[in-house]
């Protein structure tokens, strides 16, 4: 459609061998708790899926049980909110599509677990519209409550610029530029699309491994069989 060119980043898991950048999407968790968990859910993950990806299973027992969860009925009827714990979801920012659509201006902030398969060339995608707020083109008049991005079709986005140089502190004391904290967070939205990733790289990896030589064996062995008869 009607959008600016993605300018393509060179991603540490493009290749079919190589793995996500697991310092990145720690960080890129950060981002997303401090800044788009204000608005946006993240529905398909729950705490325990970060074990061992974002943090330790203790660091995330913590973060949870600073968390509060939407929980209930209990005996009476009655809804509640308790600390989170290993096995809920991550808490969304509104308790549905309405009150979300309210407090936006009447447009909805997507769940963010798929978008990066949601969207064509989606990390690339995700990188360019977070960084590529600008003044619209002269002569082109703004629209109320939306925000030009040349690579938002269309080129009106009702989400306003969120990443900003030094915004937040990062953990392990990477210098949180713009499009530090843009990369992050999309390497962690690769993650929260693609749980397995990893997983099945490595497993890829092994099958390489094991089926090339199964070929020549089996190559040779049928020689050997023949050679009699030839
Ligand atoms: C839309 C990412 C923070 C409000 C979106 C979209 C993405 C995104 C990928 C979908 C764009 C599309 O449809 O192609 C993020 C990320 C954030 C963040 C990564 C954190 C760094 C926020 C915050 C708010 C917000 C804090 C609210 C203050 C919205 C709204 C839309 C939207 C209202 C719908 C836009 C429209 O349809 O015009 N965001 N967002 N976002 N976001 Fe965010």
């Amino acid at each position: 459609g009607n959008k600016a060119h993605l300018v393509p980043l060179p991603w540490s898991f493009s290749g079919a061998f190589d793995s996500l950048d697991h310092a990145s999407v720690r960080r890129g968790f950060e981002v997303y708790k401090q800044v788009c968990a204000a608005c946006h859910s993240l529905k398909f993950v729950s705490y325990r899926h970060l074990i061992g990806v974002t943090h330790t299973e203790a660091e995330i027992k913590d973060i949870a049980s600073q968390d509060l969860i939407q929980d209930g009925p209990d005996d009476k009827g009655e809804m509640f909110k308790r600390p989170g714990k290993l096995t809920d979801y991550l808490p969304p920012p509104y308790p549905n599509d309405k009150a979300a659509k309210d407090a936006n201006q009447g447009a909805l902030p997507p769940d963010l677990s798929l978008i990066t398969l949601g969207r064509e060339d989606g990390c690339n995608y995700i990188f360019n519209l977070l960084t590529g707020y600008q003044d619209p083109p002269a002569g082109v008049k703004g629209e109320p409550n939306l925000h030009y991005n040349p690579y938002f079709s269309g080129g009106w986005i009702a989400m306003a610029k969120q990443l900003y140089d030094d915004q937040i502190e990062y953990s392990d004391g990477t210098k949180a530029t713009e499009s530090q904290l843009a990369k992050d967070i999309t390497e962690f939205l690769k993650w929260t699309a693609e749980r397995e990733h990893d997983d099945r790289k490595r497993l890829a990896l092994k099958a390489v491994l094991i089926f090339v030589p199964l070929v020549f064996i089996t190559y040779h062995w049928k020689r050997v069989k023949w050679a009699t008869l030839k």
